[in-house]
């Protein structure tokens, strides 16, 4: 590592637009493109949908780590009122979509369960609205919304560890392209998490640009095709053990700034493994439960008495 930094530099929060376009004055676009996000065909389907912007206020005001809010225009809820808007991480890059400003996309997991209490399927109503549109179909949406993701203005200062499960990848296919093609020279690794590997979502992507770029550490890990040595699932939270020799001259610096992003049960984990590595820069751990070891945390104790530092960053759902 060529950045010995002992003391991390102020993070500079940068000016966003923030709800241009609120659920009561939605901004209805086209779609111009709807695809899969996956390189194979999976029984997780997720898409990769592009919105044209042009001539709104969305257009070049959207940055990477901002989500919009879609609208399944026309269906109602099970109560029977008018279906709400849905959040979706925006997951083009601050310069747009192919660098255009006016092409925006998210990252949308159709969600397919089944009741067990009924044995009835269950379609989530918007992922499966967004999933099913076509190039031309119109679609309300609301935003941006969210700045707690949205890099820093001296996003050049830092080193990031993004960590993500599923479609939490999503904020992060922007938000990589925006630091490597501005010639970004620190380090990043990125840690994607899925069931199987036909789950990888823009795996050509990151392939390629870890690549293209050497400070860019691409780890995946997938949980359902083995298990680690002592038999837990290789969950993103062990590649800070597993893959130390990447991670951890990263980790350990003071300008390295942790994301967080995904299923809310990933956080937890990842706290004990980070607690357990001695990366406490990154969590604010309160007296009362100093002395309890991290193995026995539970998560109440996130709620109140172990939050992020100003270097962790965690959106979860
Ligand atoms: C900031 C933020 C960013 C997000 N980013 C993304 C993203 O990038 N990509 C993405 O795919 N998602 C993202 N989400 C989640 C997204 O907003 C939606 O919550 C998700 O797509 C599900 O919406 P839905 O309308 O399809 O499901 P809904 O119809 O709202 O159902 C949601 C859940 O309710 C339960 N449920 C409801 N009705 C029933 C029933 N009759 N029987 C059984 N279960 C039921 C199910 O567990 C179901 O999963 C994000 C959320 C937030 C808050
Ligand atoms: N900005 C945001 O806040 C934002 C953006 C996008 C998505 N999201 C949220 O992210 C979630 C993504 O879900 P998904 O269905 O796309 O994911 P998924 O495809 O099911 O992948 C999740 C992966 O995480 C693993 N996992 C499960 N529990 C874990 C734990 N405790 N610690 C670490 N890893 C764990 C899963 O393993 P196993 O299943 O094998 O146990 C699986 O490999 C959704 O809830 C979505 O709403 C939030």
């Amino acid at each position: 590592m060529s950045n010995e930094i002992k003391i991390h530099p102020e993070i500079i929060y940068p000016d966003v637009a923030i709800n241009l376009y609120k659920p009561n004055n939605p901004v209805e676009v086209p779609v111009v493109e709807n695809r899969l996000a996956t390189l194979e065909v999976s029984p997780n389907i997720i898409r990769h949908i592009t919105l044209d912007v042009s001539g709104t206020g969305l257009e070049g005001n959207i940055r990477s780590g901002q989500s919009i809010g879609c609208i399944p225009e026309g269906f109602t809820e099970r109560d029977g009122k008018p279906a709400k808007v849905r959040l979706y991480s925006v997951s083009s890059p601050s310069r747009g979509e192919d660098g255009k400003p006016n092409l925006v996309s998210v990252t949308v997991k159709r969600v397919i369960e089944e009741d067990h209490d009924t044995n009835n399927l269950f379609l989530g109503l918007c992922s499966n609205y967004l999933s099913n549109l076509t190039p031309g179909d119109k679609l309300k949406v609301t935003g941006p919304s969210g700045k707690r993701f949205v890099l820093p203005e001296n996003a050049g200062d830092f080193n990031y560890v993004f960590f993500a499960t599923g479609t939490g990848v999503a904020p992060y296919r922007g938000m990589i392209s925006d630091l490597l093609e501005n010639g970004f020279e620190n380090q990043v690794a990125l840690i994607f998490g899925s069931p199987y590997r036909t789950d990888l979502l823009y795996y050509d992507l990151f392939r390629e640009l870890s690549v293209r770029h050497d400070n860019f550490h691409y780890l995946t890990s997938i949980s359902r095709e083995g298990t680690r040595p002592d038999g837990t699932k290789p969950y993103v939270q062990y590649q800070l053990l597993d893959s130390r020799e990447v991670l951890q001259p990263i980790v350990s610096q003071k300008n390295t700034l942790i994301y967080v992003c995904g299923l809310k049960g990933m956080e937890l984990g990842l706290f004990q493994v980070m607690a357990r590595e001695g990366y406490l820069d990154y969590l604010r751990i309160d007296d009362e439960i100093r002395d309890k070891p991290p193995s026995e945390w539970v998560v109440d104790d996130l709620k109140k008495r172990i939050r992020p530092s100003e270097r962790l960053f965690v959106e979860v759902y």
